[in-house]
């Protein structure tokens, strides 16, 4: 068994959208059901890792061991201004390096966006929690993944491999469910 585990995690519109057309997460996508589901994950992670605009910005945030990534450096260094933070450019090296040198060698890492590092991880998750809000819209934004909106974010993880377990409501006022995509042994 791999000593890391990968898992990720998004809230998307119908459209499959994660931000808006000015790069922002709209409060349309905010709910506090799916707030508390990804807070709880977080929390359990053993490392956190996005791009340099993907940070949660949550009360806790502060604590977690997270990897940042930004072309800025050529491949690792630690962040100036976040003791926990380690900063990784993937050309420049490999990614069990980067949490080497982040300190965590097992455990579960928690990929949390934006598209092009979600999608740096498509043949690699063991589980994506994948959040929808069924009835929001967000034309002209940011899709989640590489390839959407041509395909579904569900047909990418499923062409990756992935296969949807059941669905756990996180707010039934807005129908907001998230399902786990997991790897078939
Ligand atoms: N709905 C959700 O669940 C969800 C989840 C995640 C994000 N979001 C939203 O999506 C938006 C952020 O998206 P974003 O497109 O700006 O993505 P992002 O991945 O957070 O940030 C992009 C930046 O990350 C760095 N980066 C990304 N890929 C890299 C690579 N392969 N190599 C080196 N550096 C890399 C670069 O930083 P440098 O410019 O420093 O080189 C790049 O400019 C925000 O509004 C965020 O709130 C929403």
């Amino acid at each position: 068994m791999a000593a890391l585990r990968i898992e990720g995690y998004v809230i998307v519109s119908a459209d499959g959208m994660l931000a808006d057309a000015h790069n922002v997460m709209p409060d349309e996508l905010k709910f506090e059901g799916d707030k508390a589901f990804f807070t709880a994950a977080l929390d359990r992670a053993d490392l956190v890792l996005h791009g340099r605009n993907s940070y949660e910005d949550q009360p806790n945030s502060p604590r977690r061991k997270r990897i940042i990534l930004t072309r800025k450096i050529d491949a690792i260094a630690p962040d100036p201004a976040n003791p926990k933070a380690t900063l990784w450019n993937p050309a420049g090296a490999s990614f069990e390096a980067a949490c080497s040198r982040a300190g965590v060698e097992t455990g579960t890492v928690a990929v949390i966006g934006g598209p092009g590092v979600f999608g740096m991880f498509m043949d690699r998750y063991d589980e994506f929690w994948l959040s929808l809000a069924p009835h929001v819209h967000i034309p002209g934004g940011e899709p989640c993944f590489p390839g959407v909106p041509a395909r579904s974010p569900q047909d990418i993880l499923a062409a990756h491999g992935l296969r949807p377990g059941k669905p756990q409501m996180l707010d039934a006022a807005h129908e907001v469910s998230v399902t786990p995509w997991r790897r078939s042994p």
